[in-house]
């Protein structure tokens, strides 16, 4: 649809072409917008300028020299932050800007090169069409994204200066050294005198500067030359970095962006020194460990795109852009981890290429190690780049996670199955399948409300004929625990009478077009505005359209979900909003692209703190569009994926691609959202979801119902079973939660992060750990597939969750374990031990106040350890100490629970739920691997809170491959109390 053909109609035209098609993509799965509606890198002026850039710089080889230095008195380094102008020669008369640098060392071991342009008074680059948007390079992506860890360490230091450079010491042990060299510039990061990272390794850095635009004279035609002239045109061959083409203005699908300042990319070349392997930068559909992108088999041709986009039915194995960015890269090598975050919030491309860099040439490439060659390249914005130095993933995730935040501690309930669809058509429908779900005896905690709730899209209001009375709908939901998510999306239809879009209005609170007025395009609504959520002002606004006085219908157990926030415009350029629109402070759409999603989604999550005067409870808002720091407001899923066997193969590295990125509270579609998955499809999607952070399943509208309860059997018990596993594993999922709320650490994690001293599971992406639980999962994504391999990390000893098989494995080798339709493989860790509920109940909340079943599976060395986090799951009391955290451990022959944090909990004032929590016991302790020396034991001996009490172990030889285990039940030790069991 996008191209020539286009560009040819009136503009009014193809804005309702682009409209049909997308609209008929949307409702006929068949009719997908896909690729083609989306640029590739030459269809993205600035993208194409910078590889065109690096080719050049490539193809010079070692005449190349990046016109960029650093004139050594223009050099300082005081307190923590080295201060430098880097001045770019842009023409042959050696004229000059001036872009200033900072590198700041940071306490956590973080350094962090921000480059800006020197603002210029030059009259010449007034911005073009009094467009209103500000002449200045967007410096605000801190404010959205950042939220601590920007304490400079003044004990960096300096080990060497001189004319030609400058190194700095820093970090742990001053074990880190940045060494900036001045001409060209250049950075290098080594940790213990080993290179890790560079930047400018190839010369490719590149600050498109501002710059006048001259109108060059038409050349005079001549009658009857016209012709002639274009075909003169077409063969010229403009150097690469003269391609002026797409400076002042560009047109894909029918649409033109002004570009009021004209060119202003940023581009840097990043290598990771001898690392093979890179991960993150999500949202793609491809592996998680990252592939070339410059050609070649196997390998991308495009780069990685981050630009948020309402991509309908995406296409697998793609480094096209889905609906989030994060552009935080992490590249690992044995033992090694690094990482750098890139913070622009501006359309950002990225190639990846790796090289063997042999020191000695006859070596022939044999013991050569690889590095990974990157290449940066954004829109618009400032340089500013955070770089980590490890050594371990966990360090990685740790210093992201004190700059950009971590997973908001969920609402219980939110990590329980939701139950979606577009659309559950009324308030009997809901009531319906909520009493469905009870007859078959199915758990869920939520189900949600997708646009046709509303009175004609108009969020905040009720389709009132079919939805009469959404209250007494809460309440019968409320009955059993159980929520209702709406859905409310950024646009607002424009309506007269409409109090929102009234509102919206009056108070100017709408992003604005390049023009300065309402901007005004199409989706579910029609002809619709959009809050601009960058302005404190609407943000404010929101919070009142939430208020239950006001968004009548809804109550506590009202939950939001935020879709289309990319923005999805759907007659705007690739779906989403004209990048010179504006928004509050002057600042270009294309600025801020992708932030926007986040900021939606961050006046959201504000609101539900203040629906109520004296309610504060923790929100749980579901986004599609994200950014780094998105982590802090809710959770995200991934889109509109497709019911077939290959999206749901490839819903498990995106999901662990967001985990490593800071974001892992994140889920797919169960089911697919196009189409109708077979019955074998959707009961293995129900094993896999049940292991998905967030957890929900969902349907297009046009999808045949799927509810669990109308399926056949064996599939109806297979689902229920998955969805009971889910349940009777939330107190370990929680506490996997709660440790990514600690330190940002995924809760769901590939073998790289958990094992990185393992080279072969570096670029495994289909199975993972849950947490710290020692659970080893590998989901069956095939058809008929009755077996599944599993790689095997490490020497422990690996047990089959289910039957408690204890399997012969090797380090570093597959192991094949049966995975008949009706079972998940899933091994435990030897090592670790495993809080669950075991009683099967309606929802997480009627599970509030269950006894604990402790799982211990028996190291090698026969010992065993494991923790609980609780608390009350829905309020900020935690925050206050009401909570328990407790450790478990298997030593000797003595099990013992005692306070994780070593708090005296005498100490802490109990609270309701505490006090409630004194009835709350470990009523069944399962020993997984018990010896032989507890055979013959009848009993073993309970101490708590100064009482013995001796209770019966049964003991199971093993037998046939299962090992032998030792089950205790009635052990009646309180949950947040010391105690012991003792086996001897
Ligand atoms: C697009 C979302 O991705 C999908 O989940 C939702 O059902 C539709 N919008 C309708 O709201």
């Amino acid at each position: 649809m996008a191209g020539a053909g286009m560009s040819q109609l009136s503009p009014r035209w193809a804005a309702f072409l682009c409209l049909f098609a997308v609209l008929c993509s949307l409702f006929m799965p068949g009719v997908a917008v896909k690729e083609n509606d989306f640029k590739k890198c030459d269809q993205s002026g600035f993208c194409k300028r910078n590889r065109a850039y690096a080719d050049n710089a490539v193809a010079l080889g070692s005449e190349w020299k990046a016109p960029y230095k650093i004139p050594s008195e223009l050099a300082s380094f005081k307190d923590g932050q080295f201060h430098a102008t880097i001045l770019k020669t842009i023409d042959e008369q050696g004229n000059t800007v001036q872009l200033p640098i900072t590198v700041s060392f940071l306490k956590s071991g973080t350094a962090r090169v921000t480059v800006d342009e020197k603002k210029r008074q030059d009259k010449d680059i007034e911005i073009r069409h009094n467009s209103g948007a500000r002449k200045e390079r967007y410096n605000e992506a801190e404010k959205w994204t950042i939220v601590g860890g920007l304490d400079v360490d003044t004990d960096a230091k300096i080990s060497h200066e001189g004319e030609t450079g400058i190194k700095i010491q820093y970090g742990p042990n001053l074990a880190f050294e940045a060494d900036i060299t001045y001409e060209p510039y250049s950075i290098e990061f080594k940790r213990d005198g080993v290179s890790q990272i560079r930047f400018n390794d190839r010369g490719l850095i590149n600050m498109e500067h501002w710059r006048p635009k001259i109108e060059k004279p038409e050349p005079e035609k001549k009658e009857g030359e016209e012709g002639q002239e274009e075909k003169k045109e077409e063969i010229i061959d403009v150097p690469p970095s003269e391609d002026e083409g797409t400076w002042w203005e560009e047109t894909f699908g029918g649409n033109t962006d002004s570009k009021p300042r004209g060119p202003e990319s940023v581009a840097l070349d990043i290598t990771f020194l001898g690392y093979e392997h890179v991960y993150g930068i999500p949202e793609h559909a491809g592996p998680l460990s990252l592939k070339e992108t410059r050609g070649g088999e196997g390998n991308y041709a495009e780069p990685y795109r981050l630009y948020n986009a309402d991509v309908f039915e995406y296409i697998l194995d793609s480094p096209m852009t889905l609906y989030g960015a994060i552009p935080f890269m992490q590249a690992q090598r044995k033992d090694s981890t690094v990482g750098v975050f890139w913070l622009n919030a501006a359309e950002t491309w990225i190639d990846i290429t790796k090289a063997k860099e042999s020191k000695n040439p006859l070596a022939l490439g044999i013991g050569a190690k690889t590095n990974t060659q990157t290449h940066w390249i954004s829109e618009s914005g400032l340089m500013d780049v955070f770089v980590f130095l490890g050594p371990t993933p966990r360090d990685i995730t740790k210093s992201y996670a004190e700059l950009t935040g971590t997973t908001a501690l969920p609402q219980e309930f939110s990590i329980g199955y939701h139950q979606c669809r577009w659309n559950y058509v009324s308030d009997d429908d809901v009531k319906e399948v909520d009493r469905k779900m009870d007859r078959y005896h199915i758990p869920y905690d939520v189900i949600w409300l997708d646009i046709e709730y509303t009175d004609d899209k108009k969020y905040f209001t009720w389709d009132n004929d079919m939805f009469k009375d959404p209250i007494s709908m809460g309440k019968h939901l409320d009955q059993h625990g159980r929520k209702l998510v709406t859905i409310i999306d950024p646009h607002i239809k424009n309506a007269g009478g409409y109090h929102v879009s009234d509102e919206l209005k009056s108070k100017g609170l709408a992003v604005k077009n390049k023009d300065g007025n309402d901007f005004d395009g199409w989706c579910w609504p029609g002809s619709s505005h959009w809050i601009d959520a960058f302005n404190p002002a609407a943000i404010k606004w929101w919070s009142t359209l939430f208020n239950y006085d006001k968004f009548k219908g809804t109550m506590e157990n009202t939950f939001i979900w935020n879709d289309m926030n990319e923005p999805s415009v759907f007659n705007g350029p690739e779906v989403t909003m004209p990048k010179d629109n504006l928004h509050h402070g002057g600042w270009e759409h294309r600025d801020v692209h992708n932030v926007n999603g986040m900021t939606f989604h961050n006046a959201t999550y504000e609101a539900m703190l203040s629906r109520k005067k004296g309610e504060l409870k923790r929100p749980f808002v579901l986004t599609r569009s994200f950014f780094a720091g998105s982590q802090r407001l809710g959770a995200m899923w991934t889109g509109d994926n497709q019911a077939s066997w290959e999206h749901l193969g490839a819903s498990v590295p995106m999901i662990l691609a967001q985990g490593i990125s800071g974001f892992p509270f994140s889920g797919a579609d169960v089911g697919g959202f196009f189409g109708n998955p077979e019955l074998e499809l959707q009961s293995r999607w129900y094993q896999a979801g049940a292991f998905y952070p967030f957890f929900r399943g969902h349907a297009h509208i046009d999808a045949r119902r799927r509810e669990p309860f109308l399926l056949a059997e064996p599939y109806r018990s297979i689902i229920t079973s998955a969805l009971r596993l889910r349940y009777s594993l939330l107190p370990a999922w929680y506490t996997a939660f709660y440790h990514a709320n600690q330190d940002g650490s995924p809760i769901i994690r590939p073998l790289y992060w958990t094992h990185p001293s393992e080279e072969g599971g570096f670029d495994i992406d289909d199975q993972f750990f849950v947490g710290s639980t020692g659970l080893l999962v590998k989901p069956v994504v095939e058809k008929d597939k009755r077996t599944v391999d599993i790689y095997i990390p490490d020497d422990e000893v690996y047990y089959d969750y289910f039957n408690y098989k204890k399997h012969a494995t090797t380090k570093g080798k597959y192991l094949t374990v049966d995975a008949p339709l009706e079972s998940i493989p899933v091994l435990i860790r030897g090592g670790h031990i495993i809080p669950r509920r075991d009683t099967p109940r309606r929802s997480s909340q009627l599970m509030k106040f269950d006894d604990y079943t402790l799982v211990v599976a028996i190291g090698k060395n026969g010992q065993a350890e494991g923790e609980l986090y609780v608390d009350d799951g829905d309020s900020f009391d935690y925050e206050n100490g009401q909570y328990i955290h407790r450790k478990f451990k298997l030593e000797g022959s003595t099990l013992s629970s005692t306070d994780a944090e070593g708090r005296d909990i005498k100490s802490v004032k109990e609270g309701k739920w505490l006090k409630l929590m004194h009835g709350v016991s470990v009523d069944r302790i399962i020993v997984i691997g018990a010896p032989s020396s507890w055979a013959n034991k009848k009993e073993v001996e309970v101490e708590s809170e100064g009482k013995k009490t001796s209770v019966p172990l049964e003991y199971h030889n093993a037998e046939g491959g299962r090992a032998a285990y030792a089950t205790i039940r009635r052990v009646a030790a309180r949950i947040g109390a010391d105690w012991t069991v003792s086996f001897a």
